[in-house]
C-alpha cells in the first residue's frame, strides 16, 4: 500500500478541448431478453428475527384465500393502496399512501421540500429529520406504508418528469439520502418503500399503449448493461435494502425488454438473492401484466389490485392466484413466502400494536377508490392535524437546499435596500387552489411538482409575502409585477415603477415537472428567457431566483446586469421564509448543485429520453427501446470524461464566507489483515455481502472558515478508480464522501470520510462480484467536482 498527498489549488474553470467522442461498445441484440432466475428466493427475515417468527406463525394460521388477500390490493378502500382487513385474525389491513414529500391524500399534513431540495442540502442530519417527520405524519394518519423515497428515476436525463421526487443523478449522494430517509421513516413506525425499481428514467411511454390500429405497443425498455446497473442505478437501492427498507416498488418500464414487475433477473436474482432483500416487492399501480409469471418472477404484492377510477379493471391476481395454487401451476410455498415478506415488516415496526386508525378524511380524498369502502377498515377521526412543529425543519431544510450560483460584488445578502422590485409569475401567492396536482399553472409560486409525488398544501408562504414582511421592518419599498406577458416587453413593462429602477430587482422563474410527462425544455417556463432579459435590460442589479422540478439551462447567466442567481429548487410550504433567510443572510447559503448545469440543452444529448414522431406513430409493439449507451457516464461523469466545460458544475454553490482545505491524509483502517481484491465470502445480509461495507480506508481533511461570517461548508471527496482496458470507461472521478460542517470565522475542523470496500471496487461482470482492481486510486477533495483543493492517492492491494 502506498500513499502520497499534496495540497494544491486548481482553477474551477476547465478548458474546452476538441471532443474525441469515444465510441462505447454496444450490441443491442444483447438486450432483447433478460436471463431467467428461478425460483424466487425465500425470505428468512434476516435482521428481523422476532418479527419473522411472528409473521411465520401468523401466515401459518391463514387459509389460502386469506393469504391471497394479503397479496392483492382492493379497490374498496380509503387509501391510495389497500390490503383488506382479515377480521378473523384481527388483522386491520394495510393502508398505503403517497408519496415522497408529503402524505398526499390528507388534510392538515406538512408539505416538505422535495427530494431534489433535500439532496441539494447535502446535509445528512436534515435529510434524516425530514424522514423522521414524514414518517410521523404518515403514522399519525393511520398509513402503514409510505410510497417513498425515490431512487429511480436516478436522473439520467434532466428532462425526466420525476427527477425531483428523487435526489440526485449521483448514486452515492442518492444512496446516502435513501438510507437516511428510510432509517428515519421506519424509526417513526411507518414502512418505507424504495421506488421505482429499476431503470424508470423516463415518463414517456412508461406504460403500454394502444396504437391507431389497436396494436398494444409495449412500454419503453431501458436497456442497461450489467456494470452500469450495479455501479449506477442499483447502487442507491443497495443502500435502501441495507437500511432495512420494508418494501421495494417495481417500475412501469421494461428492463432489457422484460417488464420490471416480472423481470426474474432483477427481482429474484439481483434484489432478493444478491442484495438479500427480505421485505416485499410491490408493483407500481397497474404495472402488472401477467398472473402466475409475475408471482414466480418475484413480485409479492399487486397494487392497487383491481384498478379503481369509476370502474375496476382486473389485477391478474386475487382469485387467479388461489386457482393457480389449486390447479398446481403455482406452489403454495411461494404464496407463503410472499405473505411472510409482507407481514414481517408489519410486526417488526410494531404495527400490530396500537397503530393509529385511518383518518376518516382519507377516503373523501381518494380518487382511485371504489365506494362503498369495506367497513372492516379501522377509521379514526377526520382531519387530524399531524403537522406539529415540522414547519421549522421545512424552512431550515429548504434554505439549506437553496444554491447560490452567482453573486457579483456581494449583491447578496441584501442590506436594507431602499427599493426592491419583485418580478415574475413565480413570486406571488397561488390563485387556483392549494393542490397543484396536475397543471402548470401560470400565476403563483412553485413549491412542489405534480402527480402522485405532490402534496396538499395547508398554506404557502410565497416569496412576495415573505419579502413584504421582511422589508417592512427595514422601510424598504417593495414594488411588484407578476405578469410575465407584461414583463416580456421592457418598453412598457416598468411604467408603474417609481422610483425607477429599483435598487435591486428580483426575478422569479419556475419550471413545472410532473409524473406522467417528461419535460420538453430545460429552460424555465413562461417566457423565462425573455423575462430575464427584459428585467436585466432595465435594471443593472438583477437577481434571478428559480423554483424548479429539475435542472435548468440559463442562457442569461452571463448577462452583466444579472448580478446574482439563486436555485431554490422545490422548497415546500415555507418557500418564502426559507428564501428570505438566504437573501438577507440570516442563513448563509451552503447548498450545492446535486446535478450539473451545462451551457446549453444540446450538451445533454448524450442521454436523451426515447421519443420521436416515429415512435409516437409506431405499429411495432417492441419499438420503444432506450439504450443506455452512455453507460456510467451521466451528469458530471460525462462532462469530466469528455473534458467539457460547463456553466455550474456538480457540487458547486457559493457562500457568503470562504473556506480553505488542508492536510489531506489517507489511512488504512482495516483491521482484517491484507486487503483482498474480492470481498471475503460471508452470509448474505440486507444490502448484499456485508463485507462490502467494511471500512477499509479513512481520508481526513481540515476545513477552515477564512471569511468574516459564520457558515457551512460541504467538503466533498472524489475518487479516481483505475481504468480497465477493454471495458467501457470508468468515470474520471466519482463522489465517495461529503459532510456539511458549520464553522465560525477563523474556526477549523477535521472532516473524516470512511471509504468502504464497495466505494473502491468495480462491478466485475465476468466474476459477478465487486472487485478492487490493482493500481492506484486518485483522491480529490474539494468544494465542488471541479474545485479540487487537495489531492492524493493510494494503492489498496
Ligand atoms: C441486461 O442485458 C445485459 C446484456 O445482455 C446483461 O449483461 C444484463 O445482465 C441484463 N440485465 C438484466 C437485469 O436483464
Ligand atoms: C390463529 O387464529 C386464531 C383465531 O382464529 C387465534 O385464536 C390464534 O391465536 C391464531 N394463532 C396464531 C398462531 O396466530
Ligand atoms: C380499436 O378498438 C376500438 C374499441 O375496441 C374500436 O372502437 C376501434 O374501431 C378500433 N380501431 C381500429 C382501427 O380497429
Ligand atoms: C384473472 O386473469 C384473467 C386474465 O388472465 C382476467 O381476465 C381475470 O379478470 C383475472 N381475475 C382476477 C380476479 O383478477
Ligand atoms: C391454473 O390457473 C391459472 C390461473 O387462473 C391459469 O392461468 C392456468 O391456465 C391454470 N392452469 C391449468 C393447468 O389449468
Ligand atoms: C412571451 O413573450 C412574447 C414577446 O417576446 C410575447 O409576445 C408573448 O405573449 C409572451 N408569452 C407569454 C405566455 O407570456
Ligand atoms: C398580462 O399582461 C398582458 C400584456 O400587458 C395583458 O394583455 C394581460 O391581460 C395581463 N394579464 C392579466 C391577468 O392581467
Ligand atoms: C444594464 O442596465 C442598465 C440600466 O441600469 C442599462 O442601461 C444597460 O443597457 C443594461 N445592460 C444590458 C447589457 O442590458
Ligand atoms: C446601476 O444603476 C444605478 C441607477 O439605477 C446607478 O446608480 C449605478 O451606478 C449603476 N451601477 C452600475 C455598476 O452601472
Ligand atoms: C414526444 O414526441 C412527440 C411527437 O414528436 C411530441 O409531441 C412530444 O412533445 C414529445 N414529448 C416530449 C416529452 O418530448
Ligand atoms: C481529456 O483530457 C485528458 C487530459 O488532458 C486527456 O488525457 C483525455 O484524453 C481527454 N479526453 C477526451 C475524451 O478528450
Ligand atoms: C473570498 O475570497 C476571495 C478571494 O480571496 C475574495 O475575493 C472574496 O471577497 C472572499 N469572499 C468572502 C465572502 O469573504
Amino acid at each position: 500500500m502506498k500513499f502520497n498527498s499534496k495540497n494544491c489549488v486548481l482553477s474551477g474553470s476547465v478548458v474546452m478541448l476538441n471532443l474525441v467522442s469515444q465510441v462505447l461498445s454496444w450490441d443491442h441484440s444483447l438486450f432483447t431478453s433478460s436471463p431467467p432466475v428461478y425460483p424466487s428466493p425465500e425470505t428468512a427475515g434476516i435482521g428481523w428475527d422476532v418479527a419473522f417468527a411472528q409473521a411465520d406463525a401468523f401466515v401459518g394460521n391463514l387459509t389460502l384465500e386469506e393469504k391471497v388477500t394479503l397479496l392483492t390490493g382492493v379497490a374498496q378502500g380509503p387509501c391510495i393502496g389497500n390490503i383488506a382487513p382479515i377480521p378473523r385474525v384481527s388483522f386491520p389491513g394495510l393502508c398505503l399512501q403517497d408519496g415522497p414529500l408529503s402524505i398526499r391524500q390528507a388534510t392538515y399534513a406538512s408539505v416538505f421540500p422535495a427530494g431534489l431540495t433535500a439532496a441539494a442540502s447535502w446535509d445528512k442530519g436534515l435529510i434524516y429529520q425530514r424522514g423522521l417527520y414524514l414518517g410521523a405524519e404518515f403514522k399519525a394518519k393511520g398509513a402503514h406504508v409510505a410510497l417513498g423515497p425515490v431512487a429511480g428515476p436516478l436522473g439520467r436525463s434532466g428532462y425526466g418528469g420525476r427527477g425531483w421526487e428523487g435526489f440526485s443523478p449521483d448514486p452515492y449522494l442518492t444512496g446516502i439520502a435513501m438510507e437516511q430517509t428510510i432509517s428515519a421513516m421506519q424509526l417513526s413506525g411507518v414502512q418505507a418503500t424504495a421506488k421505482h425499481f429499476i431503470g424508470n428514467e423516463q415518463e414517456t411511454q412508461r406504460n403500454p399503449s394502444l396504437s391507431d390500429k389497436n396494436v398494444t405497443i409495449e412500454a419503453v425498455s431501458s436497456n442497461i448493461d450489467d456494470r452500469t446497473l450495479h455501479e449506477l442505478y442499483l447502487w442507491p437501492f443497495a443502500n435502501a435494502v441495507r437500511a432495512g427498507v420494508s418494501s421495494v416498488m417495481c417500475s412501469y418500464n421494461r428492463l432489457n425488454s422484460s417488464y420490471s414487475c416480472q423481470n426474474s433477473k432483477a427481482l429474484n436474482g439481483i434484489l432478493k438473492e444478491e442484495l438479500g432483500f427480505q421485505g416485499y416487492v410491490m408493483s407500481d399501480w397497474g404495472a402488472v401484466h401477467a398472473g402466475v409469471a409475475t408471482a414466480e418472477a418475484g413480485l409479492d404484492m399487486n397494487m392497487p389490485g383491481p384498478m379503481g377510477f369509476f370502474t375496476t379493471t382486473p389485477s391478474f391476481w386475487g382469485s387467479n392466484l388461489t386457482m393457480a395454487v389449486n390447479n398446481g401451476s403455482l406452489s403454495e410455498a411461494r404464496i407463503d413466502d410472499m405473505a411472510r415478506r409482507i407481514m414481517t415488516p408489519y410486526f417488526h415496526l410494531g404495527q400490530d400494536l396500537d397503530y393509529p386508525p385511518i383518518d376518516l378524511e382519507s377516503g373523501d380524498l381518494n380518487v382511485l377508490g371504489v365506494q362503498p369502502y369495506l367497513d372492516t377498515f379501522k377509521y379514526g377521526p377526520a382531519n387530524v392535524d399531524v403537522r406539529q412543529t415540522h414547519a421549522q425543519l421545512i424552512r431550515e431544510l429548504a434554505a439549506a437546499g437553496t444554491v447560490l450560483l452567482k453573486n457579483i460584488d456581494n449583491t447578496l445578502p441584501l442590506k436594507a435596500p431602499k427599493t426592491v422590485g419583485v418580478f415574475g409569475n413565480d413570486a406571488g401567492d397561488l390563485i387556483n387552489g392549494l393542490y397543484p396536482m396536475s397543471n402548470n399553472y401560470e400565476y403563483g409560486t412553485l413549491a412542489v411538482g405534480g402527480g402522485s409525488g405532490t402534496g396538499r398544501l395547508t398554506y404557502i408562504v410565497s416569496p412576495l409575502d415573505a419579502l413584504k414582511d421582511r422589508a417592512t421592518g427595514d422601510g424598504t419599498l417593495v414594488q411588484y409585477l407578476l405578469n410575465n406577458t407584461l414583463l416580456s416587453d421592457p418598453t412598457t413593462a416598468f411604467a408603474s415603477i417609481a422610483p425607477s429602477p429599483p435598487e435591486v430587482c428580483l426575478v422569479f422563474l419556475k419550471t413545472w415537472a410532473q409524473e406522467g410527462d417528461d419535460r420538453t425544455t430545460l429552460l424555465a417556463d413562461w417566457n423565462s428567457t425573455t423575462v430575464v432579459e427584459s428585467v436585466a435590460s432595465y435594471c443593472n442589479n438583477t437577481v434571478v431566483i428559480t423554483h424548479s422540478g429539475g435542472l435548468n439551462v440559463m442562457p442569461w447567466a452571463k448577462h452583466p446586469n444579472v448580478t446574482a442567481i439563486v436555485a431554490a429548487h422545490l422548497p415546500g410550504q415555507e418557500s418564502g421564509n426559507s428564501l428570505v433567510d438566504i437573501l438577507y443572510g440570516d442563513v448563509n447559503p451552503s447548498g450545492k448543485l446535486p446535478y450539473t448545469i451545462a451551457h446549453d440543452a444540446t450538451d445533454y444529448a448524450f442521454a436523451d429520453i426515447a421519443n420521436s414522431t416515429q415512435l409516437q406513430e409506431t405499429e411495432n409493439p417492441n419499438a420503444w427501446q432506450s439504450d443506455f449507451r452512455e453507460g456510467l457516464l451521466i451528469d458530471y461523469r460525462h462532462f469530466d470524461y469528455y473534458n467539457r466545460s460547463v456553466l455550474y458544475e456538480f457540487g458547486f454553490g457559493l457562500s457568503y464566507t470562504n473556506f480553505s482545505m488542508s492536510n489531506l491524509n489517507i489511512r488504512n483502517v482495516y483491521g482484517g489483515g491484507k486487503i483482498t481484491s474480492r470481498p471475503l465470502p460471508a452470509p448474505i445480509a440486507p444490502g448484499g455481502n456485508p463485507t462490502l461495507y467494511d471500512v477499509l480506508f479513512q481520508v481526513t481533511v481540515v476545513i477552515t472558515n477564512t471569511g468574516s461570517v459564520g457558515g457551512a461548508a460541504i467538503p466533498q471527496l472524489y475518487l479516481s478508480l483505475p481504468q480497465t482496458p477493454g471495458e467501457n470507461p470508468t468515470p474520471v472521478k466519482v463522489l465517495r464522501g461529503f459532510e456539511r460542517v458549520s464553522l465560525q470565522p477563523g474556526e477549523s475542523t477535521t472532516v473524516t470520510y470512511d471509504l468502504m470496500r464497495r466505494d473502491i471496487s468495480h462491478w466485475d461482470t465476468r466474476q459477478q462480484e465487486w472487485i478492487i482492481r490493482a493500481g492506484s486510486i486518485g483522491v480529490h477533495a474539494g468544494f465542488s467536482s471541479r474545485d479540487i483543493r487537495s489531492v492524493g492517492s493510494f494503492s489498496p492491494l
